[in-house]
């Protein structure tokens, strides 16, 4: 059956690579905010031979994350939905962060779930970043209730901020939006398997996007925290994503599959000579 794959934040880095990778066997539409960029990824989609479409979308709106969903059904039936869209810390404050990166996840699979067929998978994208935030048992509650109306401004109110040198204010939200994503993938993995559907999360260590381009100063530092002492490639995420959305993987869901060159494993196990 042909199917489509929808790729939030498909128009740079990570979701890029991604909807490349995912369009070598059928249609994808990418959604995000920034037209020019959105116009380039349609271009570059297009000259790789990908049946590519564009829909402006705002994760954070529900609205408009609704509209994207039915933007997509009207392509076809939906095959994949990949959640990559996020903001980072080092370009957004803890309330933009919280808009985006955590109510945007619930908006995304909120939309796509009912709309999502036997034998289809939705991916979200975490982060490293999301193993280091050690919850409350208060914030645990607030997180495992996410129909709140009030989830944004529950989120904020718990976190504990960081007393870290060198990271921003907003690193907490980061770092806990990103465990958040974890946390609510695993909770949806019972209500997606009731319709024959998987969901997982992948979490990417430091990969060369334009997400990383403000950090130029530290590339050499954040080399050195993994053992390849490199960057990752967007495309390793991508034949990633699209491996394991295969029906062949079709044991896994609700877990995340860390890929960060062996980042945490230098930093939280003494590695053997
Ligand atoms: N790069 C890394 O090293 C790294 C490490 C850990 C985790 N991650 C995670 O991996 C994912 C992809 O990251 P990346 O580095 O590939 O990022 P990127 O190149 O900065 O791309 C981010 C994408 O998200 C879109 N986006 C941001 N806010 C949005 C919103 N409110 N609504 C819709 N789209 C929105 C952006 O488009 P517009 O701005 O035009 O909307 C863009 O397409 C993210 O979830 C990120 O947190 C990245």
């Amino acid at each position: 059956m042909r199917t489509v794959r929808v790729v939030t934040g498909g128009t740079s880095g990570m979701g890029l690579a991604t909807a490349k990778a995912l369009g070598a066997d059928g249609p994808v539409l990418i959604g995000g905010r920034n037209e020019a960029r959105m116009a380039r990824a349609l271009d570059e989609l297009k000259a790789a031979g990908v049946e590519a479409y564009g829909s402006q979308l705002d994760v954070s709106d529900a609205a408009s994350v609704a509209a994207f969903a039915a933007k997509a059904a009207d392509i076809a039936p939906i095959g994949t939905v990949v959640h990559a869209a996020a903001v980072d810390m080092d370009n957004a404050d803890t309330d933009t962060i919280v808009r985006i990166n955590v109510l945007g996840t619930v908006n995304v699979v909120n939309a796509f779930f009912p709309r999502m067929i036997e034998g289809s998978t939705l991916v979200n994208f975490a982060s490293v970043t999301g193993y280091y935030y050690r919850p409350t048992a208060d914030e645990l509650a607030v997180w495992d209730d996410p129909g709140n109306a009030e989830l944004a401004e529950r989120f904020t109110a718990g976190l504990t901020p960081f007393d870290a040198p060198g990271l921003p204010d907003s690193a907490a939200a980061y770092f806990a939006s990103k465990a958040f994503v974890m946390r609510y993938t695993k909770a949806n993995a019972q209500r997606f398997a009731s319709r024959g559907c998987r969901i997982f999360s992948v979490s990417p260590g430091s990969f060369m996007t334009p997400m990383l381009e403000t950090q130029e100063e530290n590339y050499d530092s954040i080399k050195k925290t993994t053992v390849f002492e490199r960057f990752g490639d967007p495309d390793e995420m991508a034949y990633l994503v699209a491996s394991l959305v295969d029906s062949r993987a079709g044991y896994l869901t609700g877990a995340d599959v860390l890929m960060d060159g062996g980042m945490f494993a230098k930093r939280c196990v003494p590695q053997l000579s």
